[in-house]
């Protein structure tokens, strides 16, 4: 019998730490020698010239999540998987969403019924507590914390998803007694009804007015509050898909101050702006994502707060929907107000090719912190044990990477439910060429390999307090 299931033979290895060159042997699913000239191997994968990169963890994605009467998301969980592994990812986090007077029990039933037997990659479950009543935040969170659903998000915005202050510091609380992780989503929920409102009054409706809508000053507000909160309780917090310099200012003074406070940003802040919904018909609906895309001074913003550690999160909040349809971004009501177009944007796939391409190809980060904000620092976060490195002892999910690779982005090239992606045109350098998970191939050679349901459901630990990961 071969000492290797598969042994990658020539590559680059890349962790968040190092790059060095190196043999990596697999058995069982795991990394277990990383060295020189391994041989010894049922299969041996040739990988000159390419990067050995651990897969692309993406720890912020919408699959299947109900959004609204008439409204269906674009993926599922077969396409959404199969688009992330072709994108470079091995391990998705989508949202268990809480309906109102929903017990947290049955939400996650239903999830976990539309993701079994259908994920190409790995998946756990953030929770979304859209009502923390009494049984919710006494007996169902603490139950399911210990059961391994270790992270959950809240909102500040959205009229069935909005808590109130108290409602936060109730959650925050059962966080720290819990060691659950929560997330925010922090825009100020009363300030968009009355700018929606004024903007409507006055038959401001397009697309672009979702921008107006949602400016900076409801995001920095918000995001300030949020870490007051957490500070009143004194509990870790992440602030995801973060878009600009205030409100990463804002997490940037709260880290320096000692507080826990973790940063996420996404590719629509790097590379889109409002201007991109700034379209006398609906195109501009293809953009609307909350928060909106900013300015490029924003842009800017959000590579310092890479660069400089504020952000140790890039993950893509695909939350996909057909552009071309009434169930989707052309939903009738839309046309009447920007406030009835469903938000968010398809971008699990292109997560890993933006990032590379704009931070890595450019200059602007280097390949070690590439893995980090996209695999290493998600793992950490979230209490995911195995994950997230190429380092013996771990899972063998791996991206082969070839860094010279250029493709242009096209919806004709992607594997996601939607009938649109917001890059096209942008060209990329650098690109995943295959993507293994636990050992085996599920994209090879542009082709999909690894079977529907190859993918498991992992239960998370308890995240480390406060250890945001490697800058
Ligand atoms: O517009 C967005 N981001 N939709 C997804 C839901 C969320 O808030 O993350
Ligand atoms: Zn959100
Ligand atoms: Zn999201």
């Amino acid at each position: 019998m071969a000492t290797f299931d598969t042994v990658i033979r020539n590559g680059t290895v890349v962790t968040a730490s190092e790059t060095f060159k190196a043999d990596v042997g697999i058995r069982d699913g795991r990394i277990v020698a990383l060295g020189e000239a391994l041989t010894d191997a049922s299969e041996i994968v040739d990988a000159t010239r390419l990067l050995v990169l651990p897969g692309g963890i993406d720890s912020h994605v919408h699959i299947s999540q109900p959004s609204g009467p008439g409204i269906v998301m674009a993926d599922d969980f077969t396409s959404a998987t199969r688009a992330a592994a072709f994108g470079g990812n091995t391990f998705v986090m989508p949202y268990c969403l809480q309906a109102k007077g929903q017990p947290l029990r049955e939400a996650l039933k239903d999830y976990h019924a539309l993701a079994e037997r259908h994920c190409y990659i790995d998946h756990s479950f953030h929770l979304i507590i859209s009502d923390p009543t009494d049984a919710v935040l006494g007996q169902e969170l603490p139950a399911l914390v210990a059961d391994g659903y270790t992270s959950l998000k809240i909102f500040m915005t959205y009229a069935d998803m909005v808590l109130s202050d108290y409602e936060i510091l109730q959650v925050l609380t059962v966080a720290r007694e819990t060691g659950a992780l929560v997330q925010v989503h922090a825009e100020n929920y009363d300030a968009i009804r009355f700018l929606a409102d004024r903007l409507e009054r006055a038959g401001n409706t397009g697309p672009y007015y979702h921008a107006k809508s949602r400016p900076i000053a409801v995001e920095r507000e918000a995001t300030h509050r949020a870490i007051s909160l957490a500070e009143l309780i004194d509990v870790p917090l992440v602030i995801v898909h973060v878009s600009n310099r205030e409100a990463m200012e804002e997490i940037r003074r709260a880290q320096q101050r000692g507080l826990k406070i973790s940063g996420e940003t996404c590719p629509q802040y790097l590379v889109l702006t409002e201007e991109d919904l700034k379209d006398l018909g609906m195109e501009g609906a293809k953009y609307v994502c909350s928060p909106p895309p900013r300015d490029v001074a924003s842009q800017q913003a959000c590579w310092e707060g890479l660069q400089q550690g504020v952000f140790t999160l890039f993950s893509s909040d695909h939350c996909p929907f057909r552009f071309d349809d009434e169930a989707g971004k052309l939903t009738p009501g839309g046309r009447t107000s920007f406030r009835w177009i469903p938000n968010g944007i398809p971008g699990v796939e292109t997560r890993l090719p933006i990032l590379f391409s704009e931070g890595v190809s450019k200059g602007r980060i280097t390949v070690n912190q590439f893995v980090a904000l996209t695999s290493t620092n998600h793992a950490k976060t979230y209490g995911l044990t195995g994950k997230g490195s190429i380092s013996v002892g771990y899972d063998a999910d791996i991206a082969l990477w070839d860094p010279k690779k250029t493709a242009t982005l096209s919806q004709a090239g992607l594997h996601h439910g939607a009938d649109y992606t917001p890059y096209e045109g942008i060209e990329i350098t650098g690109w995943p060429v295959a993507t293994m998970l636990r050992g085996r191939f599920v994209v090879r050679d542009g082709a999909l390999v690894g079977p529907e349901g190859g993918g498991r459901y992992v239960s998370r630990s308890a995240p480390a307090a406060g250890d945001r990961g490697p800058a």
